[in-house]
C-alpha cells in the first residue's frame, strides 16, 4: 500500500488489506465485465461522436482517458487497444492514452505486467499512476482529460468523498469531457448483506463480512444531484446486470450496476444531442 502523506478516499485501505492478502481480485476480473461493459461502450461511442462533431479536439495527441480503481487492469487495457483500433479507422485521430491509477500495490503489479505484454507502441499508450485517486487527480494539468472512467468504484465512497472527486475531476476535464462510473445498485448479490450502516436518500450503505462497506443504489437522483451540484450534467444513466460464476462454491452471482455519463454543465445542449445519435 502506498502513503502519500493523505488519507485515501473511501474504502481504499480496506480493498488494500483484501488485495495483499489474496482475498480479492478486483469486481471485473473473471466476469463478462472483464475487458469491457455497457459503461466503457457507451464512453467509447460518445467520445467517437464528440471527436467526430469537434468538442473533443485532439491537438495532435492521443485523448487521455484516467482509468479511477482500475483494478486488474482489463479495462484500461481495453481502452488502449481500442483506441489503437479507432486510430486506424480513422475514428480518433492519434487514439487514447489511459492512466490507470489504484491505490493498491497488487492491481498496479498487474497491470504493470500486462503492460509489459502489449506491443511497444501500445506501452506507450499505457501509464500507471499508483495512489489515492485524489493524489492522482491534483497531478494532472487543468483540462488534459478527456473522460473519466471508474467501473464499479464509487460505491466505495461517502458523500462528502464523491463531492470531493467530482469536482477535482473537474478540474482536469477538458471543456466537452466526459466523466464515466458506476455503483453497485439494489439486487445485487451483496445488496442487503451485512450491517447496515447508514440509509441514505440514495440507498443504504452496508459493510459485509469482507469488511468493505458499500452504497447499493435505489435511488438514483439524489446522486445525479451531486454531479450536478459540481457542475457535472448527467446525459445518460442506466442499471446493467453482470452474472458471473466466482465465487468459491462455484455458485452463479449476480451483480447489478448503475451507471452514468456526464459532462460539464456547459456542454449539456451538445451532449443531449449526442446521446440521441
Ligand atoms: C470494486 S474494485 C473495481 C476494480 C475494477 N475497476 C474492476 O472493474 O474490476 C475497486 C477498486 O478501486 C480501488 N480504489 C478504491 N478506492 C480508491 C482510491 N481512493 N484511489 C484509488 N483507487 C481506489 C481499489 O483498490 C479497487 O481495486
Amino acid at each position: 500500500m502506498q502513503d502519500f502523506g493523505l488519507e485515501a478516499i473511501g474504502e481504499a485501505a480496506r480493498y488494500a488489506v483484501l488485495w495483499n492478502t489474496g482475498a480479492y481480485a478486483g469486481a471485473s476480473m473473471g466476469t463478462p465485465g472483464e475487458f469491457s461493459t455497457p459503461l466503457m461502450d457507451k464512453l467509447t461511442r460518445h467520445i467517437v461522436n464528440s471527436v467526430k462533431r469537434g468538442y473533443l479536439g485532439t491537438d495532435g495527441r492521443p485523448l487521455r482517458i484516467l482509468e479511477v480503481g482500475a483494478g486488474s487492469g482489463g479495462h484500461a487495457v481495453m481502452l488502449v487497444r481500442r483506441g489503437e483500433r479507432l486510430r486506424r479507422d480513422g475514428k480518433l485521430p492519434e487514439g487514447l492514452e489511459v492512466i490507470a491509477n489504484d491505490y493498491a500495490d497488487p492491481p498496479i503489479q498487474m497491470i504493470v505486467a500486462k503492460k509489459a505484454g502489449l506491443k511497444p507502441y501500445l506501452q506507450e499508450r499505457l501509464q500507471v499512476f499508483p495512489g489515492d485517486i485524489s493524489v492522482c487527480l491534483r497531478a494532472q494539468p487543468p483540462g488534459s482529460i478527456a473522460a473519466t472512467h471508474a467501473q464499479s468504484v464509487y460505491h466505495g465512497w461517502r458523500e462528502g468523498e464523491r463531492r470531493r472527486v467530482y469536482s477535482e475531476t473537474v478540474n482536469v476535464l477538458a471543456e466537452y469531457g466526459i466523466v464515466a462510473g458506476s455503483f453497485k445498485a439494489a439486487g445485487d448479490h451483496r445488496y442487503g448483506r451485512g450491517e447496515l450502516l447508514e440509509q441514505t436518500a440514495a440507498g443504504p450503505v452496508c459493510r459485509d463480512t469482507d469488511t468493505i462497506s458499500r452504497l447499493f443504489v435505489e435511488h438514483r437522483e439524489p446522486l445525479i444531484g451531486e454531479l450536478r451540484d459540481a457542475g457535472l450534467f448527467v446525459f445518460d444513466d442506466f442499471f446493467w446486470p453482470v452474472q458471473a460464476a466466482y465465487e468459491g462454491d462455484g455458485s452463479r452471482v449476480h451483480k447489478v450496476y448503475w451507471g452514468f455519463l456526464a459532462a460539464k454543465r456547459d456542454a449539456s445542449e451538445r451532449y443531449a444531442v449526442n446521446g440521441q445519435a
